[in-house]
C-alpha cells in the first residue's frame, strides 16, 4: 500500500534518522521543506522531498494537500488514560477552594479512583478507555504511554495492565506500558507503608515483567506520598525486572526525586513544577528526559514548569498531557502545546519539538517516531489550511487537524 501526499505547504520536523532528541538552543530549530511531497509505503516513510524532485511512482493513494501542512503526530509521554468514571465532584470543592491535597484528605483523590477501578470489571474498563484512546488519536496523538496506579492492589493493577495490553493488540500506534503501584498508599496498608512497597517489589514485579506486561516503573516521589528512599527502592527492584524508570517528582515540592532519577538512570523524571536551580543542575548532561505537563498545571492551579528556564540552561524539555480524572481531566496535546508557549514561554519550534521528538525519546521511540525520517511510521497530522506552523499553539482551545494517519491509515 502506497500513499503519495503532493503539494504540501510545509512538511514540518524533517530529520535525520539516529538523532535521540533536541536540547537548549536547538530546541528552537525545526526543520522544514515547504512545497514538499510525502511518500508512505506499507505503513512506513519510504521518502520526502521538495515537490521539484517528486518521484513518479504508481500510488494506490494520493493526496493533495494544498495549503496545508504535514507533521510528525504528538508523542504523549504520560497518561493514565486508564480509569474508572471520573471525579467530576471534586471539581466542583476544588472550584470552591480546596486544594488537591484537602480533597485527598476527605476520601477524594487517587484513592477515590481506586476504589471505583477496583470495582469495574476489565471489559468495563477496557470499553471506558477505548473512548479516550479514540478521543486523543483524534487530537494527532500517535503514541502514548499509560500508566496503571489506580489498582492498588495486586489484582487491580493486574487488571489496569491487561486493560493496556490488549489496547496494544487491537490499535496500531505504539502504546508502552508503566507499572505505578506505587502511586499511593493503599488504605488496607496506611500503616505498613514499607509492607506495601514490598508487596509490590515482591509479589507484582515479577508477575509483571513475566507477562511482559510493562516495559516502564514509576513513582509517585512527593511529600505524603512516596519518600526519595522509596523512590530508590522501586527504581533499583524495577532495574533487576528489565523495568526501565520514568517518575513522578517535583510536583508539589523539591525533595531530591530528581536527582534520585538521574542517577538511577530514569528515562524521564515527570512534572518538576517546583524546580530548584540545583535540579536543573542535577538533570545536565544526563540522559533523562524533563518532561512538562502544562494541563496539570492549568487544572490544578499551581505553576508551571520553569520549561523557559531550563531551555535557556541547555536542557531538553518533553511536553505530555498527564491525562487522568485528578490533576489533568484532557488528553489534548494541542492544548499542551499552546500552554507550553503561553504560559512557559517557548517559541513554537521549542514547543513542537518538545511534543514530538523529546516525548518520542521520553517512551523509548526514538527510532520509531517523533519526526519526518525515513523507516519511521507513517504517524502524521495532516492540517487544516494554515499560513503558518505558529497558528497550531496560536489557537488555543481549538485544533488545526484535518486527518491523523496512523501507520499510513486515514484515522480521522
Ligand atoms: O500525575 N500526581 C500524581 N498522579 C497524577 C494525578 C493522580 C490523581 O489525582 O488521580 C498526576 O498528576
Ligand atoms: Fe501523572
Amino acid at each position: 500500500m502506497r500513499t503519495l501526499f503532493k503539494n504540501i505547504k510545509e512538511l514540518i520536523q524533517v530529520r535525520e534518522a539516529g538523532l535521540d532528541f533536541v536540547s537548549g538552543e536547538a530546541m528552537n530549530d525545526l526543520p522544514t521543506i515547504k512545497d514538499a511531497y510525502l511518500l508512505v509505503e506499507d505503513g512506513l516513510i519510504k521518502d520526502f522531498g521538495s515537490m521539484t524532485e517528486c518521484p513518479n511512482v504508481e500510488a494506490d493513494k494520493v493526496v493533495d494537500a494544498t495549503g496545508k501542512m504535514i507533521l510528525p503526530t504528538w508523542c504523549d509521554s504520560h497518561t493514565h488514560l486508564v480509569y474508572a468514571g471520573n471525579r467530576e465532584s471534586e471539581f466542583v470543592d476544588k472550584i470552591k477552594g480546596l486544594s488537591y491535597h484537602e480533597i485527598a484528605a476527605k476520601g477524594g483523590g487517587i484513592l477515590n479512583s481506586a476504589k471505583k477501578l477496583q470495582e469495574t470489571s476489565e471489559d468495563d474498563l477496557y470499553e471506558q478507555t477505548k473512548v479516550r484512546l479514540d478521543e486523543i488519536i483524534a487530537l494527532g496523538t500517535g503514541a502514548v504511554e499509560i500508566k496503571s496506579g489506580y489498582g492498588l492492589t495486586e489484582a487491580s493493577e493486574l487488571k489496569m495492565l491487561r486493560v493496556i495490553k490488549r489496547l496494544k493488540e487491537n490499535y496500531k500506534l505504539p502504546i508502552k506500558a508503566t507499572f505505578l503501584g506505587a502511586h499511593a498508599v493503599p488504605t488496607e496498608y496506611k500503616d505498613d507503608k514499607a509492607g506495601y512497597l514490598n508487596m509490590l517489589v515482591e509479589k507484582l514485579m515479577p508477575k509483571i515483567a513475566e507477562e511482559g506486561l510493562a516495559e516502564f516503573v514509576d513513582i509517585f516521589c512527593e511529600e505524603g506520598y512516596f519518600s526519595v528512599a522509596d523512590t530508590e527502592f522501586i527504581m533499583e527492584a524495577g532495574k533487576k525486572h528489565g523495568l526501565i524508570s520514568k517518575i513522578h517528582v517535583n510536583q508539589f515540592t523539591s525533595i531530591g526525586g530528581v536527582q534520585a532519577g538521574v542517577k538511577h538512570e530514569a528515562l524521564s523524571v515527570d512534572h518538576l513544577e517546583e524546580m530548584k536551580d540545583e535540579d536543573i543542575e542535577a538533570l545536565k548532561g544526563s540522559k533523562t528526559m524533563p518532561v512538562a505537563l502544562p494541563g496539570c498545571s492549568f487544572f490544578l492551579s499551581i505553576p508551571y514548569t520553569p520549561g523557559r528556564k531550563m531551555i535557556d540552561a541547555g536542557l531538553p524539555l518533553a511536553l505530555a498531557t498527564d491525562y487522568n480524572p485528578g490533576s489533568s481531566p484532557s488528553g489534548n496535546m494541542n492544548f499542551a502545546v499552546s500552554a507550553a508557549c503561553i504560559k512557559m514561554k517557548l517559541t513554537p519550534e521549542e514547543a513542537i519539538n518538545a511534543a514530538t521528538i523529546n516525548g518520542a525519546y521520553a517512551m523509548g521511540l526514538q527510532g520509531t517516531v517523533g519526526s519526518i525520517t525515513v523507516g519511521k511510521e507513517a504517524n502524521l497530522i495532516l492540517t487544516k489550511p494554515i499560513n503558518s506552523y505558529n497558528f497550531i499553539p496560536y489557537s488555543f482551545g481549538a485544533n488545526q487537524i484535518e486527518s491523523v494517519y496512523i501507520k499510513g491509515h486515514s484515522i480521522v
